[in-house]
């Protein structure tokens, strides 16, 4: 049976109707129009949907609608500055380094790149390389994939140097 929940999302909040099995996947793309967290495979394989929630990368396929009130959820959207409108880092490095070709999988990508860089100021390729391990890139992008996560921690760092 539907019941009423109340979702923070990017700094807002939200009430929807909807199961409490309900996927956090489809409130975000179909009753909030968040578009740009994908639907790929559905069964927390591809991290195409990928979410920030507390600051962790989770895949929002497989967070059902009844776990997530009294969390703070971030999607895709809202990793740019609210401020200023700039792209976060870890978005201008896959634009500098070419590292997206279809796209698809890229949103969930950088979203796990940037829970990623949040707790690792200067990860190496192996913590790289496991914080993105459920997340598919059918293009093959990943050289240039790890070239930019490598660029967006060295801005990062000089970002928060006293
Ligand atoms: S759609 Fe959620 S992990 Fe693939
Ligand atoms: S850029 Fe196409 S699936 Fe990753």
């Amino acid at each position: 049976m539907a019941e009423t929940f109340k979702l923070r999302i990017n700094g807002r909040d939200h009430e929807v109707k909807a199961e409490p099995n309900t996927p956090l996947l489809y409130i975000l793309r179909n009753d909030l129009k968040l578009k740009g967290t994908r639907f790929g495979c559905g069964e927390a394989q591809c991290g195409a949907c990928n979410v920030l929630l507390d600051g962790n990368a989770v895949p929002s396929c497989d967070t059902p609608l009844w776990s997530v009130p009294g969390h703070e959820i971030t999607t895709i959207e809202a990793i740019a500055s609210s401020d200023t409108g700039d792209l976060h880092p870890v978005q201008q490095a896959f634009i500098d380094e070419q590292a997206i070709q279809c796209g698809y999988c890229i949103d969930g990508i950088i979203i796990s790149a940037v829970a990623l860089l949040k707790r690792e100021r200067d990860p190496t390729d192996a913590q790289i390389a496991a914080a993105l391990d459920r997340n598919l890139c059918r293009c093959g992008t990943h050289v240039r994939i790890f070239r930019a996560i490598r660029a967006a921690a060295r801005v990062m760092q000089r970002q928060t140097k006293p």
